[in-house]
């Protein structure tokens, strides 16, 4: 069952929405050549803390950490160890998620540390504009699969695969809700968006093939390939006046 949300949910859910960009961008400001994905993910312990939220993905179905941290052929689900250090060209994604008062927001930004190769640099900003060719088709009387659809569109067209393997959700009182929300179908199926709907959007973008393999500590998913991932993933509140973004922040991820 789809769970629709008040104006007042809405409203709640991008409180709480602006709060965890706020957090992740902090996170993401102290990726640097020699800093180790365990530092970020403590560093993400004390800014809960601080912000009065409780980090969603820790505990949730037994995973270890604060943060998933996936670098290079890490697709998703990526744990922060100590033996994670950041080197120049990496390609990091952040999934982060919150709980507060009971609501829930998860967000996903991808960043090259220092700098990177002209095509590593594609697949990030493929992926970045896939989500967001995604996010303007989240309008009333529009279908989910529009959603899949804009988004496989936009990423195979530039040459890139879209992974099969783990799909967007709703969100709301929990973390993972109905309806999935593959980032491949096709364009007029699929349920009915309707006013109230939070989905979170989250194409996940391969330079190679789409298919993935999960590593041995239960949760790392890498490509079966070697080759590199990227990752973005927005909360979106679909309204009568169109999309709102409700895990967005200027100058960070909007
Ligand atoms: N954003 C991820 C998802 O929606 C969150 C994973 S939660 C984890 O699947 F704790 F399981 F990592
Ligand atoms: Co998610």
């Amino acid at each position: 069952m789809v769970i629709l949300k008040t104006e007042e949910e809405i409203k709640k859910l991008r409180e709480i929405g602006l709060i965890a960009a706020n957090i992740l961008k902090e996170a993401v400001d102290l990726i640097k050549v020699g800093v180790r994905a365990k530092d970020i993910d403590n560093m993400l312990g004390v800014l809960a803390d601080k912000n009065k939220v409780k980090n969603a993905f820790k505990g949730y179905k037994g995973y270890p950490a604060n943060v998933c941290i996936s670098v290079n052929d890490e697709v998703v689900h990526g744990i922060p160890t100590e033996d994670k250090i950041f080197k120049k060209g990496d390609i990091v994604s952040l999934d982060y998620g919150v709980e507060k008062d009971g609501y829930y927001t998860d967000l996903a930004v991808t960043v090259i540390v220092d700098d990177g190769s002209d095509e590593d640099k594609k697949l990030v900003c493929v992926t970045r504009e896939a989500l967001y060719k995604g996010i303007e088709k989240a309008v009333v009387g529009n279908r989910l699969f529009d959603i899949s659809y804009a988004i496989q569109r936009h990423v195979e067209s530039n040459g890139f695969s879209v992974v099969r393997a783990f799909v967007g959700h709703g969100i709301g009182r929990n973390l993972h809700e109905e309806p999935q929300l593959p980032n491949f179908g096709s364009p007029g199926c699929g349920i009915k968006l309707k006013e109230g709907m939070v989905l979170a959007i989250e194409p996940m973008v391969n330079a190679g093939s789409y298919d993935i393999i999960i590593k041995n500590d239960g949760w790392t998913a890498v490509t079966a390939d070697g080759k590199k991932s990227a990752h973005f993933e927005h909360c979106v509140a679909i309204t009568k006046k169109g999309p709102i973004i409700l895990t967005a922040l200027e100058g960070f991820n909007a």
